[in-house]
């Protein structure tokens, strides 16, 4: 059964009656272009054929009430008082609802079921998608227009300044403004964007490690700060107004401490590696596409220290197998996913093999899957 199906029965068992709405608000993998966003740089992006999925009817009380099938506690809480309680995926409703009214906008209570196939936890930002699937039903049931790059903006309040997490816009956008058949080159200075469709013949494979490391959090805020560090020692207000040249000149004269410099370096170079990577899609080179994709990991791995011992295996045992055309860690890093870049009539068989070698490696059962890009949040 689909998804669609699936959270509409769910729907109709619970209430005894149809939805008023369903909306739908994809997962994300990053092609390129890490640690770039809170940097003003660029990304790109595309939206996965995994989602949330919400169906929903109305209330007349002012409350929220979510039950989901990937949790045990159902989400419940009146629009007029919510304290926060800083725990459990209920703070992401919350959280929306705070600075959406705090934007302006009266809301209606609601209530019905979630179902999602992101794995939670896994770097697919599944909290995006409940953030922007939430921001979806407040604006069609309180009446008023959903602005993807708007709600984006107070999805990203949402984790920096009620969940706690000081992320970039990346997320967000990608997965309200995703494009069906195409990632986005998007501009993390004014949020323009441009649609660019993956090289003929080729597909992404999501390699799931089934790990997380507990300094996620931490590692990711210490990694900006050093950003911080380094855009102030360069005298610009982003890493993104650091050129590749004026960077090689200053870094052999003058001094920075060594992380700073490295993480610098990073972010400098990435940026000019994504838009060379849009230009390989443009122009449908896979091969340039890949081999970039490579050198971001590989920055990853020994500049930036996002990477983990499970994150390099998946890329190293993708790249070792014929048909595979780049890879490397996706997301923010400590865990999670890593995707490879593979020619479609060999993406099968290059699975079931990184897949098979990865858990005789690890003895950990990871999970390897093909994506498609897909369209952003909507109602379906
Ligand atoms: C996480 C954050 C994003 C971005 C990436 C790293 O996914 O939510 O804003 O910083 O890490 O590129």
């Amino acid at each position: 059964m689909n998804l669609k199906h699936e959270v509409r029965k769910e729907f109709y068992d619970r209430y005894g009656s149809w939805p008023d709405l369903v909306v739908r608000s994809p997962g994300r993998v990053n092609l390129i272009g890490e640690h770039t966003d809170y940097n003003d740089g660029y990304v790109l992006p595309m939206a996965i054929d995994r989602a949330v999925w919400i169906a929903v009817r109305s209330r007349e009380d002012r409350r929220v009430r979510v039950h989901s099938s990937q949790q045990s506690d159902p989400c419940d809480f009146a629009l007029d008082d919510f304290p926060n309680s800083d725990s459990g995926w209920s703070e992401y409703l919350k959280g929306m609802a705070k600075f959406l009214q705090d934007a302006g906008h009266a809301l209606v209570g609601w209530e019905g079921v979630m179902c999602s196939d992101i794995p939670i936890s896994s770097g697919l930002s599944s909290s995006a998608a409940v953030e922007m699937a939430a921001g979806l039903v407040f604006s069609e049931l309180s009446g008023f227009p959903f602005d993807g790059t708007a709600m984006a903006r107070i999805g990203q309040r949402v984790e920096n300044d009620w969940i706690g997490a000081k992320t970039g816009i990346m997320d967000q956008v990608i997965c309200a403004n995703g494009r069906e058949g195409a990632a986005l080159l998007l501009d993390c200075r004014d949020l323009s964007s441009e649609s660019i469709a993956l090289p003929p013949n080729t597909i992404v494979l999501v390699m799931n490690t089934k790990t997380r490391h507990d300094h996620r959090t931490s590692g990711y805020a210490d990694r900006r700060a050093s950003c911080e560090t380094a855009a102030a020692f360069f005298g610009v207000s982003h890493l993104r107004d650091l050129s590749v040249e004026e960077f090689d000149v200053r870094s052999r004269t003058e001094s920075l401490d060594a992380r700073s410099l490295q993480c610098a370096r990073h972010v400098v170079f990435e940026n000019e590696r994504v838009l060379a990577a849009a230009e390989a899609m443009r122009s449908a080179e896979a091969a340039d596409l890949g081999r970039l994709m490579d050198a971001s990991h590989t920055s990853l791995r020994d500049d930036f220290q996002v990477s983990t011992r499970e994150l390099n295996l998946m890329v190293e045992l993708s790249r070792a197998q014929p048909g595979c055309l780049g890879a490397r860690m996706t997301g923010g890093g400590f865990g999670g996913c890593a995707i490879a870049l593979v020619q479609t009539a060999k993406a099968e068989e290059i699975a079931s093999t990184v897949s098979a070698n990865y858990q005789s490696a690890t003895q950990i059962t990871p999970d390897v899957f093909t994506t498609r890009p897909s369209c952003g949040t909507s109602v379906v």
